[in-house]
């Protein structure tokens, strides 16, 4: 990795202002190439929330102009060092480079967002029933956030969590995934030159999620856990936060529809769905997970979007043509070829696999399954990998009938002409975020979440500061 700043490459943790280095370390690793690429600390969990107790107090005071200048200073150096925290994300999670620039350029945005959103945050006067009495409501920052942050999204899933939490008010203990800490610790670095006081991000690397999670949710002086990531964990954490009553936020699994109606422009949609289900080789938990399209139009959509996926081009996010990088890891890899070597025992046909020439890396090929049902085991998890699934429908009822025939609510895209449809699947699809004719979804004004097993809370947009802020009355005799 040639970075122009090799400052940005950092491996301790960063606690109370200070980079702490440890004896015991562990690997991060190269996906494309399975080489180790840095030792990381074993961060000092406790110190680390002690940091973020002591420093709570003074940035709840601060100023919501002296956090807003705080995260524009933050945001201009994360532009300015876009290139080489690209190469970072590249380097740990397997994203192409054009990809990770775009999540660099996500990941900025969410700061830029918050640094305004920091200005806005306002309480209520109240009309009251009893002469000279005055009722108003204060928002004020939760107290010190535990953010526990994905792989996939090494950079923008930080600074969705880091941004609305600093303009609120709250220090923060930041838990990278362990697969890719680097990225995290470049922009805490970034944070640090941007000026934030001493204790109000600290970051635990470790690779030991589970004892830290325990210690971060068990806490009693953490106010609130944010996490992105499974399910499965995320349901832990939150039994976990039980006892210490916390806040919490939680954006889990998605297993998004893409219903194509025959009246769609296909197109548009062939387009829409290969820009979703492809976006980070398929690893993003609102991938287009299963592709439901009308019966009368199926031969000529899964023509067009295997023609699509023929021209992917698979290989080392390094290299400029690639399009597809690895997956994460070994594990990874073998959980989707299972998945599909499930489905096609099943009844699935393989209409395309692509064929890789790669003798290195946790690389899965661009694939196209036909003839999936909902019973398989493919059309009920996240995939996280390259393999769109196209299963039919012949009315709209059985359309809405399959897309909310899942645990997971988390992102659902629409592709029709009739205004009346639209309606009504917007109204009846039991999901978070609907993209209708377009699959964009993630932007930073936009309420970003789930409902049913994918979790609750919104990230981004003018709702995402308010997961920071608590309510308190002050009813005022005179
Ligand atoms: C995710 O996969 O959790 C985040 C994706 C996004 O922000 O679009």
């Amino acid at each position: 990795m040639q970075l122009a700043n090799p400052e940005l490459l950092r491996t301790d943790s960063f606690i109370a202002g200070q980079w702490q280095s440890a004896d015991s370390r562990f690997s991060v690793i190269n996906p494309a190439t399975e080489q180790v690429i840095a030792q990381v600390a074993e961060a000092d969990v406790d110190a680390a929330i002690s940091a973020a107790v002591a420093a709570q107090r003074e940035f709840a005071n601060s100023t919501a102009s002296e956090r807003a200048a705080f995260l524009l200073r933050w945001h201009q150096l994360v532009l300015a060092n876009l290139t080489d925290l690209a190469q970072i994300l590249t380097a740990e999670a397997g994203k192409p480079l054009q990809e990770a620039q775009a999540e660099i350029r996500y990941a900025a945005s969410f700061i830029e967002w918050f640094a305004a959103e920091a200005l806005r945050v306002t309480g209520d006067v109240l009309a009251t029933s009893v002469k000279g009495q005055r009722l108003l409501n204060l928002k004020q920052p939760v107290g010190v956030v535990a953010a526990i942050t994905p792989w996939n999204f090494p950079a923008a899933m930080v600074t969705r969590k880091l941004a609305p939490a600093f303009a609120a008010g709250c220090a923060v203990v930041l838990k990278p995934s362990e697969l890719t800490p680097l990225t995290a610790l470049a922009l805490a670095y970034l944070a640090d030159q941007a000026g934030i006081p001493k204790g109000v991000l600290n970051v635990i690397t470790s690779s030991d999620a589970a004892t830290v999670g325990q210690a971060l949710t068990r806490h009693p002086q953490i106010a609130k856990v944010t996490f992105t990531g499974s399910t499965a964990v995320g349901k832990l954490l939150m039994r976990q936060c039980a006892d210490t009553v916390k806040r919490l936020s939680l954006e889990l699994g998605g297993n998004a529809p893409a219903i194509v109606f025959a009246d769609a422009d296909l197109a548009v949609a062939v387009q829409a769905v290969m820009a979703s289900k492809f976006r980070n080789a398929g690893q993003t938990c609102v991938c287009v997970n299963r592709i439901l399209v009308e019966e009368s139009i199926a031969a000529e959509f899964s023509a067009l979007l295997q023609k699509a996926i023929l021209h992917l081009v698979t290989g080392p996010g390094v290299t400029p043509s690639v399009q597809i990088g690895p997956l994460i890891n070994a594990a990874a890899v073998a959980k989707v070829s299972q998945l599909v070597n499930d489905a096609v025992a099943a009844g699935a046909s393989l209409s395309y696999q692509a064929e890789l020439a790669l003798e290195l890396g946790y690389f899965y090929p661009p694939t196209l399954l036909e003839n999936v049902t909902s019973a398989m085991r493919i059309s009920q998890q996240e995939i996280f990998g390259p393999v769109a699934t196209i299963q039919l429908f012949s009315t709209a009822e059985e359309a809405l009938q399959l897309a909310n025939d899942s645990q997971s609510g988390l992102a659902a895209y629409l592709f029709t002409k009739d205004t009346q449809r639209i309606w009504h699947f917007s109204e009846q699809l039991q999901v978070g975020m609907l993209g209708i004719n377009g699959s964009a979804i993630s932007q930073a004004h936009i309420p970003f979440g789930g409902i049913k097993s994918s979790g609750f809370g919104r990230e981004g947009s003018s709702y995402g500061i308010e997961e920071y802020l608590q309510l308190k009355h002050l009813c005022w005799a005179n």
